[in-house]
Parts: C-alpha cells; sequence; structure tokens
C-alpha cells in the first residue's frame, strides 16, 4: 500500500527491534546515519526523507552543536527521541524548536513514534508539492537567474535551510545576490505569510541604531511624541534579515547579541521587555574572520548568527550564466533602447567572459542597461559595454592561460566545500601544503576557512 520503500535516516544507537518493525511495516527502510557524515544531497536527498535522532544516545545530547550538519540535510522531516530531563535544556529545546517537526518522550510506545514520524513525512512531501516546480527548480530560484553548478548548489543550500528555523549567514562580495537570498529563504519558509523586514545595519548611524531596532515610548526622549515600533519588533512571526551585519558598530553589537540569546525587546525608555518571535538573517560582503581578529566583530554574536552558512558565488566563476544573465537582463530592459536590439555581438560576449566582474550581478546589470541606451547599432557591442578592451581576450602566454584556469578551478572548489582546505585539495588532487602555497601566490587566502592551520605540513 506504501510503494516503494521510503528511507528513514536512524541517527543515534541501533533502533530496538519492536520500533524497527513497526516502521518496516509501515514501509520504511531504515538507513543507520552518523552525524559526522550527513547524507548527501544526491543520496536520497531528490526525495522526501523522514528521520529519527535519538537525543538519549550517549554524547548526542551533551554536545547537540554537532548535529547541525545532519539535521539541516536535505528535505528530511526529523523526529527527536528525548529524555523527560531533555526538555528542560536549552540547547535542546532550541535544536528541536529549529529543525523537528516533533519530538517523543521515551519511554513511549513505538507507535507513537512510527506515527510522528509518519506526520513529519507528510510536512515534508507537502512543502516540497507545494515549493518545488521540477522544470524550473535547478536554473531558477524565484527571481534568480543562473544554472551553472555553483547557483545549483546555492538553491539547494536555500531549500535545505528554509525547512529549518535556524539563524543563517550569508557572505558573498557585493553585487552577487545576498538580499535575493535571503528572501528566497524566507519565501520557501513556513514564515512566508509573515514580514520580511530589512535593516541595513551599515547604514543607520550608531545613536539611531538601538531606536531603530528596538523602537521607543512615548517621552523616552526629547522628540518622541509616541510610541514607535522598533524593526525586530516589526519582523515578529516573521524574518528579520540583517543586511551588512559585518558594519554594525561595535556598541550596537552587545545589544543585538542580548536579544539573540533572550529573544526579548525593550523599548527604549520603556519598562517592561516583550518577546518576539523573529528568524534570523544576515548577511556581508565583509570578511568577518579578519574582522572578528581584529576586534572589530564579536566572535560571541557571529557564533550566534552564523549557525548555518551560505556562500554566494562571485559572478567570475559562474560561466555560462553570465551569458544566460546579460540576455535575461536585456529581454527586461529592452523597452528602453530607442531601437530593436538583436541581442549581443560576439565581441561583447567574449568581453563578458574576460571581464572579472568586480561588481558581479550588480554592475552587470548596470552594464546592460547603460549598453541598452547607448547602443546605435542592431546588436550591443563590447564598447556599449564599455568592455571594449576585454572583447579580444588579451595575447596569453601558456603560463598565464594555466594561471587563470588554476586560479578559477581552486575558487570554485573552495566555494564547493566551504573554504575547507583539505577536501578543496583532494577535490583538486594536490597537497594541501602546495594548495595552501597557491592561495598565497594568487593572493586568494582570505577564500580559506582557517588557512593558517595548514602551516605544520
Ligand atoms: N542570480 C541572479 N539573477 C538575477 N538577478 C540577480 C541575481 N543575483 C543578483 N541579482 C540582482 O543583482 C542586484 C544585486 O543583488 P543583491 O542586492 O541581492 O546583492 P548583494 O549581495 O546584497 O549586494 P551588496 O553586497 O552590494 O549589498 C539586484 O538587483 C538583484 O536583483
Ligand atoms: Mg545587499
Amino acid at each position: 500500500m506504501y510503494g516503494e520503500p521510503r528511507t528513514l535516516y536512524f541517527a543515534g544507537r541501533v533502533a530496538s527491534e519492536d520500533l524497527s518493525e513497526r516502521l518496516h511495516a509501515r514501509g520504511w527502510s531504515i538507513e543507520h546515519v552518523d552525524p559526522a557524515k550527513p547524507p548527501k544531497a544526491g543520496k536520497g536527498g531528490k526525495r522526501a526523507a523522514a528521520g529519527i535522532v535519538d537525543l538519549t544516545s550517549r554524547g548526542f545530547a551533551k554536545e547537540p552543536g554537532a548535529l547541525l550538519e545532519l539535521l539541516a540535510a536535505y528535505q528530511i522531516g526529523w523526529v527527536a527521541t528525548v529524555d523527560a530531563e531533555h526538555v528542560d535544556n536549552p540547547d535542546i529545546c532550541r535544536l528541536i524548536r529549529d529543525f523537528c517537526f516533533d519530538y517523543v518522550t521515551l519511554p513511549s510506545g513505538a507507535d507513537r513514534i512510527v506515527d510522528a514520524v509518519g506526520h513529519a513525512y507528510g510536512m515534508i512531501a507537502l512543502h516540497d508539492t507545494a515549493s518545488n516546480d521540477p522544470q524550473k527548480a535547478d536554473c531558477r530560484e524565484g527571481a534568480m537567474v543562473g544554472s551553472c553548478d555553483a547557483m545549483q548548489a546555492l538553491y539547494r543550500s536555500i531549500r535545505k535551510v528554509a525547512m529549518t528555523d535556524a539563524p543563517v549567514f550569508i557572505s558573498g562580495e557585493s553585487g552577487t545576490g545576498k538580499e535575493l537570498t535571503a528572501v528566497a529563504i524566507h519565501e520557501r519558509s513556513v514564515r512566508r505569510e509573515q514580514p520580511f523586514v530589512a535593516i541595513n545595519c551599515g547604514a543607520i548611524p550608531p545613536h539611531l541604531l538601538q531606536s531603530e531596532l528596538f523602537g521607543y515610548e512615548r517621552g523616552a526622549f526629547t522628540g518622541a511624541n509616541q510610541r514607535k515600533i522598533g524593526r525586530v519588533e516589526a519582523a515578529n512571526g516573521g524574518t528579520l534579515f540583517l543586511d551588512e551585519i559585518g558594519d554594525l558598530p561595535l556598541e550596537s553589537q552587545a545589544s543585538l547579541l542580548r536579544f539573540l540569546q533572550e529573544r526579548k525587546i525593550e523599548r527604549l525608555g520603556g519598562q517592561t521587555s516583550t518577546e518576539v518571535d523573529v528568524r534570523i538573517i544576515s548577511a556581508t560582503h565583509v570578511d568577518m574572520q579578519t574582522a572578528m581578529i581584529e576586534g572589530r566583530f564579536r566572535a560571541d554574536l557571529y557564533h550566534r548568527l552564523c549557525v548555518l552558512q551560505i556562500d554566494e558565488p562571485p559572478l567570475r566563476v559562474r560561466g555560462k550564466d553570465i551569458e544566460l544573465l546579460a540576455n535575461h537582463m536585456l529581454e527586461r530592459f529592452r523597452k528602453d533602447a530607442s531601437r530593436r536590439l538583436r541581442g549581443f555581438s560576439p565581441c561583447a560576449i567574449a568581453a563578458l567572459h574576460n571581464y572579472g566582474w568586480p561588481g558581479n550581478v550588480r554592475e552587470l546589470i548596470n552594464r546592460v542597461r547603460r549598453a541598452i541606451v547607448m547602443s546605435e547599432g542592431r546588436q550591443i557591442l563590447a564598447s556599449d559595454l564599455e568592455l571594449g578592451e576585454y572583447a579580444e581576450a588579451a595575447p596569453m602566454t601558456l603560463a598565464q592561460a594555466r594561471e587563470q584556469a588554476e586560479r578559477q578551478a581552486i575558487e570554485v572548489a573552495l566555494l564547493r566545500h566551504r573554504g575547507r582546505l583539505g577536501e578543496a585539495a583532494d577535490e583538486l588532487g594536490i597537497s594541501r601544503v602546495t594548495l595552501y602555497r597557491m592561495l598565497t601566490a594568487y593572493g586568494l587566502r582570505t577564500k580559506a576557512d582557517r588557512p593558517l592551520e595548514v602551516s605544520g605540513g
């Protein structure tokens, strides 16, 4: 009656015989997983699955942080099994709230667990049907255009993190689409009907930031003629997007941290505190490791914000997507042209690929819009894009060509492995030491996570 077996991921001690039998009887095939090796997106990840995380297993409850990556795995409806005392542990409560559909306190009958698993699976499958258009899922994510490997990985990350309530930290160069990603996460989450409130932490003067974030009561200061609701409170029930978080002044970092710990706000001049339920997404183009080393950003705040991380790929590593995006923007803005445009000339296409795009997608949009207005022929030329000098690939020596190819392969590998040198080096078929040397030579060291850990060899 259940058709082909559905996968049930089981994290913990071996499932009891009674539980295993009942799960099998309901069409589940059990796969034990190790939190250190979460199921890969490709593996059973395309289809919805359910999971049991047995927090009564040794070590799990002591170190719930080690379970994060497993629990965030793609399209799995988790049910936690816990001991009665776990429910008083704030770390465990948070873990369950952020990642699980339900929890069952042991000892409970196996039937109760199996029912919860069925429910979690049903919810995840529903979510799947509602928000995945199979035709488009892999080349467009809402307003995002792109189908290269790096973008597909990004879409998968968006879908994964949208299923949880845990804080997400989006890093990436300027103009890569961080804000678009934040919106996409919100729109795929259960909070999509609730507000999405963005705040640009760098654009508000420090002395106004407190009142902007938390609001104030009437009479809190001269000119406070009426109560004002802060942005945090305005986002209640929905998502709060803290943009340019790397530019948040130190003095405001302390009060944001307090809010994240207590989930309560106090309006300026207020006597009472109000509970607020928001999902936090933050983004920055600032290199946070350096900011923390230099004392510009509190490490404790960073670790609260960066439970799940998404890295936005720079435009220069997106290959054919550059053309795809340029054409998309041409379609979108072509009505601004004085004549009917037929597209990009071959030299313009070459220039699009040869250029390094420091301003990423935003720069591409601006150049295409300008070219649409300025072009005098039927085709957009490299010079219309103001990329005339990139039209012809500048003559290159073999050594330069090799360097360019190596650089790009390294950037893509680091992106794919979140800056983890060991894994990137494995994929590239070189040693960590060699990779480290190349990173230094190509000025890419900031892209690696903890680059110095390799210094011992
Ligand atoms: N994949 C994409 N497809 C279509 N449009 C995109 C894509 N990525 C970014 N854009 C567009 O590029 C512009 C910049 O994107 P966004 O504001 O999200 O970038 P950002 O990373 O937040 O930049 P910054 O660091 O400068 O704040 C926006 O107009 C956005 O709509
Ligand atoms: Mg932005």
